[in-house]
């Protein structure tokens, strides 16, 4: 299976710290006059959309581009699937125009592990958002975010975030990101808190590795980082707090509860957000909040986990694990981050 990027539970130390110090060195490409490299020239990928995004899709098209990818871009809007063309279908048709890579999103979890697993399909797989399962290459953006804020972008390459105090705050029940986050600041040696009322915590929580608090004013007093989820009501089908007012009064971040937290502290949010419910506009627009930042370093990151694992120095081996290929694959900016104008 590890050809591929499926969940942040499947990264290691090392790989998650080689990521992220990549995409470091993706950031630099950012500001160079010529943003374009070679690396993916000649490599197609498709990015497959079965549900709606703004910032993942963009940004994967983006990075696809930057690193000179041939880049089609499905969305099952307005394609076959709306006449009942399958997931197995709709992929092989698609591989059959030679692609090399597929970025997916579908609202199945576990749509992106059966794409790799199944044997449909070559192609790399990495995982855009899947349900309410996984979303790591968020989670990697999120921890580069944290890294560069928390650490510092230069003091940060090589670190991970050991003793950083993350506090993740809402709907954790619907959320793909918060269990990528929990898997990989885990990984990355934080120590996560979840604050959430108990009808958005999901069965067995208490076997993830974090803390659980239903007081957020106990937990922002402590905490690095406070991450901030939307409450997803496309997945609800019950009633999960009394009213809108009730949970924004006891989960909510305004800046009265911004102002308690220590001076150095960010707030967080994959977005896209609701301001008023989970995050006052306030909060939203202060300078402590890194939602832009985090949707420009969404671009390094995927651009690094792309590179890792379809270009930069060809594997040894025929088809290497991506646990094998990220931890082991030396990571060479001068031979590889030349761009498209100095080749
Ligand atoms: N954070 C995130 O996944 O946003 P989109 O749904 O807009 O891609």
């Amino acid at each position: 299976m590890q050809r591929h990027l499926i969940s942040a539970a499947d990264l290691t130390r090392d790989d998650a710290v080689l990521i992220l110090d990549t995409a470091e060195e993706m950031a630099r490409v950012a500001d160079r006059p010529i943003k374009k490299l070679p690396t993916l020239r000649g490599r197609t990928v498709v990015n497959l959309f079965f549900e709606d995004s703004t910032r993942t899709r963009i940004s994967f098209e983006a990075a696809e581009k930057r690193l000179s990818a041939d880049v089609i871009n499905f969305t099952a809007k307005g394609s076959s699937v709306s006449k009942g063309e399958s997931l197995k279908d709709t992929a092989q048709t698609l591989e059959a125009m030679g692609v090399d890579a597929v970025v997916i999103r579908h609202g199945a979890s576990g749509a992106p592990y059966r794409l790799a697993t199944s044997g449909w399909i070559d192609a790399h797989v990495i995982n855009a958002g899947d349900g309410t399962h996984q979303h790591p290459t968020q989670a990697l953006l999120d921890a580069f975010t944290m890294r560069r804020r928390l650490v510092g972008r230069d003091a940060g390459i090589g670190q991970d975030l050991s003793g950083r105090r993350i506090t993740i705050v809402g709907d954790v029940l619907h959320s793909r990101v918060a269990r990528s986050n929990v898997d990989l600041l885990h990984t990355l040696g934080a120590e996560v808190t979840l604050v959430a009322p108990p009808t958005l915590l999901p069965v067995g929580i208490d076997t993830w590795p974090c803390e659980v608090s239903y007081d957020l004013d106990s937990t922002l007093t402590k905490s690095d980082a406070v991450m901030m989820l939307r409450v997803q009501r496309e997945r609800m089908n019950a009633a999960f707090f009394p009213t809108e007012r009730e949970y924004s009064r006891r989960y909510g971040l305004d800046g009265e509860r911004m102002a308690r937290m220590p001076e150095h502290a960010i707030v967080m949010h994959p977005g896209p957000m609701v301001r008023g419910m989970e995050i006052t506009a306030e909060v939203a627009d202060s300078d402590r909040c890194t939602v832009i930042e985090q949707v420009t370093n969404g671009v390094s990151i995927r651009m690094a986990v792309l590179y890792l694992l379809l270009g930069g120095n060809e594997p040894a081996l025929a088809h290497p694990s991506p646990t094998t290929a990220l931890a082991t694959r030396r990571f060479a900016p001068t031979a590889e981050l030349r761009t498209t104008e100095e080749k």
